[in-house]
């Protein structure tokens, strides 16, 4: 197949890239480097079926003929998309219409990265796909889970009106290689502060969840699915649940960190619980994540080194 990637030098994007390629397909990525970046992609530059392109998505283009569409394009972390507000909002609503469009066009299949702040403060927990969510649509974060509602309700419509083959994942939490060391969220603000030897960040009493998934577990899942007729969304993520403090426990013996917990006060529609139930993904994918917090931990710990010494040099 010829893939589309948008959002491709972005961290998911970027090892979806990889996986795509070492299945044997021809990758084209279309980013605007709005939050990614090249160096997640450096690695690929010479390979003869890949092919960049520097692209808003928002904005007609066409790649040429495609098979399939894996529309990722979307600031993702809470610190980005807070900064990029409008154009978080206009990538998931003309940037998702865009890319549907060229699916369509080109009769390629289409997949939406999508996400488990669609179902904002859950007030059903753990979280399954028939849940309908509790968000806030005025709050600051409105501006990526609205968003995301309003690309998952496109991408139905297009699979509804125009027949088309689409697929809609709902991401939970991923972290690996090639996360953006300033992204604010948990794993990359722990591993930053621990490495550092500063202390580690805790907001309010650190007693709410996380389930956190290894790239390589994510990807795999978005990829079963993609292979499977699916069309309402399908959660990949990793179910086993930690307080924030148990988080910042396995960070600090992963890295033999002497950082201590610092407490600071819980931002605005900040959730509680986050945890995915995978019956469906497990049921029709056959999929279930393998690799625990501790080993992805391990096996991320020379990329943020290395990404933390950057930032100092
Ligand atoms: N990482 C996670 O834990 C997570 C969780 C849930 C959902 N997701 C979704 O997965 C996708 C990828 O997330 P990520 O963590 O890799 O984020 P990322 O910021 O690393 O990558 C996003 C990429 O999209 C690009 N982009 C943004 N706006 C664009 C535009 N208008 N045109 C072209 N490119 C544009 C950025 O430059 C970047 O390379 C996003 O859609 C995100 O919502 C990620």
């Amino acid at each position: 197949m010829r893939v589309l990637v948008t959002g491709g030098a972005g961290f998911l994007g970027s090892h979806l890239c990889d996986a795509l390629l070492a299945e044997g397909h021809s990758v084209v990525c279309a980013d605007n480097l709005l939050t990614g970046r090249m160096a997640n992609l450096e690695h690929l530059l010479d390979e003869a079926r890949f092919e960049f392109v520097e692209q808003d998505v928002c904005r007609a283009f066409d790649p040429g003929k495609i098979d399939y569409v894996f529309h990722f394009a979307s600031p993702a972390s809470p610190a980005d998309y807070l900064k990029h507000g409008i154009e978080t909002l206009q990538v998931g609503s003309a940037g998702t219409l865009n890319c549907l469009e060229l699916a369509r066009q080109h009769h390629a299949r289409f997949l939406l990265a999508s996400t488990s702040e669609c179902y904002g403060d859950p007030l059903e927990h753990p979280q399954r796909e028939s849940y309908w969510g509790h968000v806030n649509p005025v709050g600051p974060r409105s501006v990526y889970d609205e968003a995301k509602r309003f690309a998952e309700a496109a991408t139905m419509a297009y699979h509804r009106y125009h027949h088309m083959d689409t697929r809609i994942v709902r991401i939970f939490n991923t972290y690996g290689p090639r996360l953006q060391i300033n992204d604010g969220r948990v794993i990359s603000n722990f591993m930053k502060q621990a490495l550092r030897g500063e202390p580690l960040t805790v907001y309010g009493d650190g007693l709410q969840t996380r389930s956190f998934c290894y790239v390589s577990d994510e990807i795999e899942g978005i990829l079963a699915l993609s292979r499977f007729s699916e069309h309402l969304p399908v959660n990949i993520g990793n179910p086993r649940e930690f307080t924030v403090l148990e988080s910042a426990q396995v960070v600090l013996q992963v890295t033999g960190s002497k950082s201590t917990v610092l407490f600071e006060p819980l931002p605005q529609d900040d959730p509680k619980q986050r945890k995915p139930d995978i019956t469906k993904a497990r049921a029709l994918l056959g999929w279930e994540p393998k690799i625990e917090l501790r080993r992805g931990l391990e096996l991320s710990l020379e990329y943020f080194r290395g990404a933390v010494q950057s930032l100092s040099s």
